[in-house]
Parts: C-alpha cells; structure tokens; sequence
C-alpha cells in the first residue's frame, strides 16, 4: 500500500512586507533580519482573511492541479471534493478558539460532503503530524481512499507586533496536498513523529486556554500573543532536524546521495545551515524559501513542495525528505517517493 500526493497547493496572501517596512515602525532593521534569520518578507493577510479562506484556497488549488494533470478521473474540483474521505487542518491559529475545528469550515467552503473533518493543533510540526495521521487513516479503513491535507497558520494575529525578537519571524500561509491511497510503493515511505513536552514554555501561547482562561472583565495592553526562548528553540531546532534525518534514512536503509532534496521547516536558515554543518552535507541539499514568507508555521512544508512542484524540480520517483520542529516541543519527518 502507498500513500501518494496526487496534487499540491498553496495559498499566499497578497500583501507582502519587507523588513525596511517594518524597520518604519519597529526598533529593526533589514540587515539584522537578513543577517540573523535570512528572511526579507513575509506575505500577511487583510482583516478579513482568516485561516480557513488560505487553507481552502490551497487546497482548492491542490484538487485542480489533480485535475490538470490527469493523476484523477474527475473532471471538476467540485466533482473531486466529493471524493475526499478526510479533510485534515494543521494549524495553530484556526478560525476560533475553542471550536469548531477549521477543517469543518474548509470541508464545507470545499463541498467535501463525504469527509470527516479533524484538526491537528501541533505547531510548526502540524503538517507532517497530519500527513502521518491521514495515512493512517487511510490505511485502517478500506472506505477511504483521499486525504486532503492542509498546513495553514495565520501568526500575525498572534504576535505582538511591538516585539522585535518574534513578531518579525512570521508570515502568513497555508500549503495542501491531496493524498491518495494506492498499491504502489510511492508516495509517503515512512513518517516520524515526536516531542520534547518539557520544552513547553520555550515556545508557548500563555493566555486564553483552561489554565489561564480568559475572564470577564479581561483587559490587555498586549493582546495574547506568542512568547518565544528563541535560543532554546534554536538549539532544539538543529537538534530535531539531524537526528530525525539520521534515524529515517537508517530506517529505510537509505544514504544520503539517495535524497534528491531535504525540504525542512522555513523558520531561519541559520537553523538550516547549522544542521547541514552537524551532517557535513552541502546546504544546496536543503530547499530554502524563508526569503520569500517568512515562518509560516504550519504551512512552510507544504507551500515549499507546492512551490518544487509546480516548478518541476520534483521528478517521479525522487526522495524527497521533509522536517519540521516547533512549538511542544515537537519535532517530525517523512521520507517521500514522488
Ligand atoms: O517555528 C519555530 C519558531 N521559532 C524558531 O525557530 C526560532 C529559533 N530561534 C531563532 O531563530 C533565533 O534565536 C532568533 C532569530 C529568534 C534570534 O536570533 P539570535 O541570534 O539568537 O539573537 P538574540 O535573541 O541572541 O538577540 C541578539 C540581539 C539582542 O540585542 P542585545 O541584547 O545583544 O543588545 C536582541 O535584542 O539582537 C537583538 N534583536 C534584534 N535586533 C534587531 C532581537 N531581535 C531583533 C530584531 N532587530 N528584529
């Protein structure tokens, strides 16, 4: 059994910002951003753009690019919505709070009637949480056959836009993949999923859940906002990234000169460049387009494979390698035969 992508999207929102913008009202400046993370941009919603709307776009451009390119019979997106048996959001900045769950929101805006609808809550690691726990979903049920899954974050209504060391970091996004279940050997070889809890307050959004809920009468100079120990993460980050591409090359027997490309978490090249040095590897093996949109958390994976995609710089049967770390802390990879 295999578990294929048969279409990638993604979604970015218009409205781009460079860091000379945001050097006009923030105590930064271009050089330190550059220098320091390798970012230049990050693309950020209007007022009425929220998690859904990104996440529905990407995968409305994942289910037509299944269509253009043949890899489906169906005809329309609206034909092939209705073949979709999952529709799974990573995403730690959902449409509400509590619930429901964003992935109901984008099953109805995509008129996938026939899919179950589930969240995974899971930071920067989201996507590749979701795209372990849609084949597994596949796999147990005999009944389904299509995943959508979708990595979309919206950071900037959770950043505390008067705080240079995080609120520059972040961009808007969301990527998607429709997966299929198939009896070939392609598609997602092996996943790895895992986490570090005791870590849970290096990266953390304090306010607002059953520990500290919100209350009448609540009032805030700041609004919540995510609180970051960015060197703890960073060391973490290196950590999560070479050990989990260590362990799922030895799992699958596999060298390194069997990957075409490592696709990694856009959260600041340095982290990738630091982890390329740990496994003395040519950092040209990592894809890197945090240039462009900054850290879109969840959706960095997947609007990067949409964007190698599209581009046609993934041949079938290629290895490709994802990673991802986060929030948790967590940390995740999935080996994939395109
Ligand atoms: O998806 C996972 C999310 N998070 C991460 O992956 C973050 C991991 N951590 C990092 O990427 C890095 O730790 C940061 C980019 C967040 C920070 O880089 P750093 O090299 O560790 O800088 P630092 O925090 O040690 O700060 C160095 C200096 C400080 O000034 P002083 O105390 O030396 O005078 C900061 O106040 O840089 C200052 N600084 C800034 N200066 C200009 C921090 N942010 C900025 C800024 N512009 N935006």
């Amino acid at each position: 059994m295999g578990f294929e992508i048969i279409g990638t999207g993604r979604a970015i929102p218009p409205k781009r910002v460079t860091n000379d913008e945001l050097a006009k009202t923030l105590d930064t400046n271009d050089e330190w951003i550059r220098s320091h993370t390798g970012i230049e941009a990050r693309h950020l919603v209007d007022e009425r753009t929220s998690c859904s709307d990104l996440a529905a776009e990407s995968a409305r451009n994942a289910l037509a690019m299944a269509i253009e390119q043949g890899t489906c019979v169906e005809k329309t997106v609206e034909e092939l919505a209705l073949t979709v048996d999952m529709v799974i959001v990573g995403s730690s900045s959902g449409d509400y709070f509590c619930c429901p769950a964003t992935a109901c929101i984008v099953q109805d805006m995509l008129g996938a009637k026939n899919a179950g609808a589930m969240d995974i809550v899971n930071a920067c690691s989201s996507f590749i949480y979701a795209l372990e726990t849609g084949a597994g979903l596949l796999s147990v049920n005999k009944g389904r056959r299509r995943a959508l899954i979708i990595g979309a974050d919206v950071l900037s209504r959770f950043v505390d836009w008067s705080d240079r060391s995080t609120c520059v970091l972040f961009g808007d996004g969301a990527g998607a993949v429709l997966l299929e279940k198939t009896d070939t050997q392609s598609g997602v070889l092996r996943a790895i999923l895992g986490a570090d809890g005791s870590g849970a307050e290096d990266l953390i959004m304090r306010k607002g859940g059953s520990r500290d809920p919100f209350k009448k009468g609540d009032a805030f100079a700041v609004p919540p906002h995510i609180e970051m120990n960015g060197r703890a993460v960073y060391v973490f980050a290196v950590n999560a990234i070479a050990e989990t591409i260590t362990k799922l090359l030895d799992a699958e027997h596999l060298t390194i000169e069997d990957i075409a490309l490592i696709v990694p978490h856009q959260a600041n090249a340095r982290i990738v460049q630091a982890a390329a040095k740990r496994l003395a590897l040519p950092e040209e093996k990592f894809f890197l387009n945090i240039a462009e949109y900054a850290n879109t958390s969840s959706a960095s994976i997947p609007i990067a494979l949409d964007e190698l995609n599209r581009s046609g710089r993934l041949r079938k049967g290629d290895h490709i390698l994802c990673v991802a770390f986060g929030a948790g802390l967590t940390y995740g990879g999935a080996l994939i035969r395109w």
